[in-house]
C-alpha cells in the first residue's frame, strides 16, 4: 500500500476543493495491476485508520494535486503550434493539412507519438482525449505509446472523406471499416479508449456522418469527438451543406451524434436552443481557450453555459492552441472569463479553473470517479508541484494565504518546471 503525505488537493464529487495541508494519500492495486486511492484526507485521520502503513514519501513542501487532463489536443500538430495564418480555415489549408499528411509515414506518428507523451508529462497531464489524423497507423503509434505507459488515454482516426486535400482526405467505406477495426483493437484495452473522430462537419460527407452514428449506437462506451462553431467562417461554410439544420450543432443531433461521452470543441457560436440541446443530450464542450485567442475565433459564453448547465471541461487544443500547459489553459480561460462574451465579466475561482482541469474534465467525459479526483476508488494518476520551482513562484507561494491564493499563483507563474513528478497509476 503506498502511501504519500504531503499538501493535498482533491475534489468533491460537486466541484469543492478538499485540501489538507498535512495530507495523506493511500493506494492500493487493483486486479488489473492499477493502483486506485484507497484512502485520502488529513494526515493523522488517515493514519490512524492505516495503522500497518509505511510511508513510501514525505515531501512537506510540495503540493500533490489530480493529474490534468486535456479534453481537446491534436498530438500530430506539435509542429503546427505557433503557425501564423489568418484564421481557422487558412490555418487548416496552409498548415495543419500538409503536416497531418506527414503520418502516412508510420515511423513518423511513432516518433511523434513519444515526443507527444514525453512532453504531456512533463506538464503533468495524465489523460487526454485526443486526434489522431485520418491515418489508422497514427492511432496504432499513439495507442502502443500509451499503453506502454500505462497511461489512460483516447483518441481516434479522424474521419474527413471531402472538402480535403489529398493526402488527409479518406474513402467513406474505408474509413468507417478502419474505424470499426480500430475499435476491435483498442477500446477498453488496459485503460485506452476509443474516440469515433468525424473531423468537423464540412469535411464528412452524410454517409460518413452516418456510418460514425451506427458504430457508435453499437459501442456506447467509446467517445465521440469533433469541432462545432469555433468560427464565423466556419460557421457560414455550414450553413448551406445543412441546410435542413436549425444550426451547425443542430447537424450532429440530426447524425445521432450527441450524446455522453461525445466531446464538441470549442462551442462559441451557439445559441440558448444549442446549450439547451447539449445539456439534454449529455454531450460535453472542450473549451479551449488559448486556441480560440491564437486563431481569434472568438469567446467560450462562460455566464450562458453556467447558466444552461451544459457540461465543459478545459482543453489546449494543440496545435490552434499554443500550449500543452494546463497552466497556460487556465490562465487563458480565466482572461476569457474576465474578458470574453460575458458581461459583467466573470472572475472563475482558482480552484473552478483547475476543476475544470482535473475533475470537472472527467465529469464532462463521463470518467467521474475513474479520474481527476482523488476520491477513494478511483485511479491514482498524481502530479507533485514544487511551489519553489522559480525564484518568483517561491516568493508569490510563500505569501499565499489560503487555497485560492496558492492555486491562482501557479495558475499565473506555473509552467512545466513546477511539475515535479509524475505518478501514474499503471507503470
Ligand atoms: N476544425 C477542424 N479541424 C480542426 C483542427 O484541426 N483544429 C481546430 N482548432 N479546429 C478544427
Ligand atoms: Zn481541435
Amino acid at each position: 500500500m503506498p502511501a504519500y503525505r504531503a499538501p493535498l488537493l482533491r475534489f468533491a464529487a460537486n466541484g469543492e476543493p478538499l485540501y489538507d495541508s498535512d495530507g495523506l494519500l493511500v493506494t492500493q492495486a487493483n486486479a488489473q495491476g492499477v493502483q486506485q486511492v484507497l484512502d485520502a484526507g488529513p494526515y493523522q485521520a488517515v493514519a490512524a485508520r492505516h495503522p500497518q502503513l509505511q510511508l513510501t514519501q514525505h515531501w512537506p513542501d510540495r503540493l500533490i494535486v489530480p493529474g490534468f487532463i486535456d479534453m481537446h489536443v491534436h498530438y500530430p500538430q506539435l509542429d503546427v503550434i505557433g503557425a501564423p495564418a489568418d484564421g481557422l480555415l487558412p490555418w487548416l489549408e496552409q498548415y495543419t493539412f500538409p503536416t497531418e499528411a506527414r503520418f502516412a509515414m508510420p515511423a513518423h506518428a511513432q516518433q511523434v507519438a513519444q515526443f507527444f507523451f514525453d512532453e504531456l508529462q512533463r506538464h503533468g497531464v495524465t489523460t487526454a482525449l485526443a486526434f489522431a489524423t485520418s491515418h489508422p497507423s497514427s492511432v496504432d503509434a499513439f495507442f502502443a505509446q500509451a499503453q506502454a505507459r500505462g497511461l489512460r488515454m483516447m483518441t481516434g482516426k479522424v474521419l474527413q472523406d471531402r472538402h480535403s486535400p489529398d493526402g488527409v482526405r479518406d474513402q467513406t467505406e474505408q474509413s468507417l471499416l478502419d474505424t470499426e477495426t480500430l475499435i476491435a483493437r483498442w477500446h477498453g484495452q488496459g485503460r485506452l479508449g476509443y474516440a469515433i473522430t468525424p473531423r468537423f462537419a464540412p469535411t464528412s460527407s452524410d454517409a460518413q456522418l452516418r456510418g460514425a452514428a451506427e458504430l457508435a449506437a453499437r459501442h456506447p462506451s467509446t467517445w465521440i469527438q469533433s469541432h462545432v462553431a469555433e468560427n464565423r467562417d466556419e460557421v457560414r461554410w455550414v450553413q448551406p451543406l445543412y441546410p435542413q439544420a436549425r444550426s451547425y450543432l443542430d447537424v450532429y443531433r440530426q447524425f445521432d451524434l450527441l450524446r455522453p461521452r461525445a466531446v464538441y470543441a470549442h462551442c462559441i457560436y451557439l445559441d440558448d436552443t444549442d446549450r439547451a440541446l447539449m445539456h439534454t443530450s449529455g454531450a460535453a464542450a472542450a473549451v479551449s481557450p488559448s486556441s480560440n485567442l491564437f486563431l481569434g475565433s472568438g469567446f467560450f459564453d462562460y455566464a450562458s453555459a453556467q447558466r444552461q448547465v451544459m457540461r465543459y471541461g478545459l482543453a489546449s487544443d494543440v496545435g490552434g492552441g499554443t500550449s500543452l500547459s494546463p497552466f497556460r489553459t487556465m490562465l487563458a480561460a480565466y482572461y476569457v472569463a474576465r474578458e470574453g462574451q460575458s458581461k459583467p465579466g466573470l472572475s472563475l475561482a482558482p480552484s473552478q479553473l483547475w476543476w475544470q482541469h482535473t475533475g470537472g474534465a472527467a465529469q464532462a467525459l463521463g470518467l467521474e470517479g475513474v479520474i481527476g479526483s482523488l476520491q477513494p476508488g478511483s485511479e491514482a494518476d498524481f502530479i507533485v508541484l514544487n511551489p519553489q520551482a522559480t525564484p518568483l513562484l517561491a516568493r508569490k507561494t510563500a505569501q499565499a494565504q489560503n487555497l485560492q491564493e496558492l492555486l491562482f499563483a501557479f495558475i499565473v507563474l506555473g509552467d512545466d518546471r513546477a511539475v515535479e513528478r509524475v505518478l501514474t497509476a499503471q507503470v
